[in-house]
């Protein structure tokens, strides 16, 4: 019997399957931020494979929150209104939809001022950005709020913090990047404050049967990075604000990844999480087969399984998938079905 064909219930959300579409940043909006018509059909193409659960790219709460003037937003309602017809397909398809709430702090490739914990460019080539002040921090824990409401007036499903990857909440958790003296520098306690404000903020916007989920590096592998004893008891304190799942990422605090990418190489992380703080996990991180995908969910090691540029090359990866596990799965066009059952002539 295959497992991720199985339905998954994450707080009032119940997913069809276990594989969901990973978070991937297309450079598609204009400087408004706003959805476009190829955002409709590169993730409206995805709805249609049956995919247990679509999480967006990331979408920032602020303008200087951005990556690229070419990133999707969520500081206006007209915003949230473009949003709402890709949640309102989503759902005819009888597919889930999450947003990944972001704001891309020092990464930032901006011509306004971009911010971080400290003025300490992410490398070489990027802007030195402005240390953020505790109004500055409260200003941001607030535009995570107001995107929160705005990402249900949307009609999202689920969100996901994005805290991962060197964005403005990992900055602060990561020495390297954290030389702060305050209440958000120093002790682990301190560095990880911000990424809690901003969690209960959103919890507590959020509707209650909604899950919300947090992508973290679960380790940075680098000196002055987050270590993974750092990020379990960061995972503990996250459930312990309403926390329903960790997607566990790694790695870049800093530009490039410092060890080899190979098949599922971070599933270890989310296995570790799930089984030291009881929380359900997401594995991410090269997994392409669904025999791969299948050893995650049956050992326990993971949840659910987020699928990035598998998906941008075969956007039906799931039909096949089904297809070569026998199972039948519910598509929005019944009319696929005739690709996946026995060849009848006729037509
Ligand atoms: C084109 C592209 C854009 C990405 N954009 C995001 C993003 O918006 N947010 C995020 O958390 N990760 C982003 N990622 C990372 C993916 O979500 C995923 O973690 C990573 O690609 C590893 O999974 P994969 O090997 O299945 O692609 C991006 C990756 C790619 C290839």
């Amino acid at each position: 019997m295959s497992n991720i064909f199985q339905p998954f219930r994450l707080r009032g959300m119940t997913v069809n399957n276990r594989i969901a579409m990973s978070p991937m940043l297309m450079y598609l909006a204009g400087d408004n931020g706003m959805l476009t018509d190829l955002h409709f059909v590169h993730y409206g193409a995805r709805a249609l494979s049956g995919l247990g659960l679509i999480m967006t790219e990331v979408i920032a709460v602020e303008p200087a929150g951005r990556i690229s003037h070419r990133d999707l937003g969520i500081w206006s309602d007209d915003q949230a209104a473009g949003l709402r017809r890709l949640t309102d397909f989503v759902h005819a398809t009888g597919g889930k939809i999450g947003v990944q709430l972001a704001h891309a702090g020092r990464k930032a490739v901006l011509e306004q001022p971009i911010f971080g914990p400290s003025e300490i460019a992410y490398d070489g080539q990027s802007k030195q950005p402005v240390k953020l002040d505790t109004d500055g921090i409260a200003a941001i824990v607030e535009a995570y709020r107001r995107a929160t409401v705005r990402a249900e007036a949307a009609g999202f499903d689920c969100i996901e913090i994005h805290a991962a990857h060197g964005y403005l909440l990992h900055s602060f958790l990561a020495p390297i990047a954290n030389r702060r003296t305050d209440e958000y520098g120093g002790s682990l306690e301190n560095r990880a404050r911000f990424t809690l404000e901003v969690t209960r903020a959103v919890r507590e916007a959020w509707p209650q049967e909604k899950p919300l989920i947090v992508r973290m590096s679960a380790t940075d592998l680098i000196d002055g990075g987050v270590t993974q004893e750092e990020s379990l008891w960061l995972a503990k304190q996250l459930k312990a604000v309403g926390v329903d799942m960790i997607e566990a990422s790694s790695g870049n605090i800093v530009p490039g990844y410092p060890a080899p990418i190979t098949p599922g190489y971070q599933v270890e992380y989310a296995k570790t999480i799930r089984r030291t703080v009881d929380i359900p996990t997401a594995a991410v991180g090269s997994i392409t087969s669904s025999e791969l995908a299948e050893s995650i969910v049956s050992s326990g090691a993971a949840d659910i399984v987020f699928m990035g540029r598998e998906l941008l090359r075969n956007p039906f990866w799931l039909i096949n998938a089904a297809r070569a596990a026998n199972v039948t799965l519910e598509l929005p066009i019944q009319t696929y079905a005739r690709a996946t059952s026995p060849y009848e002539r006729g037509f």
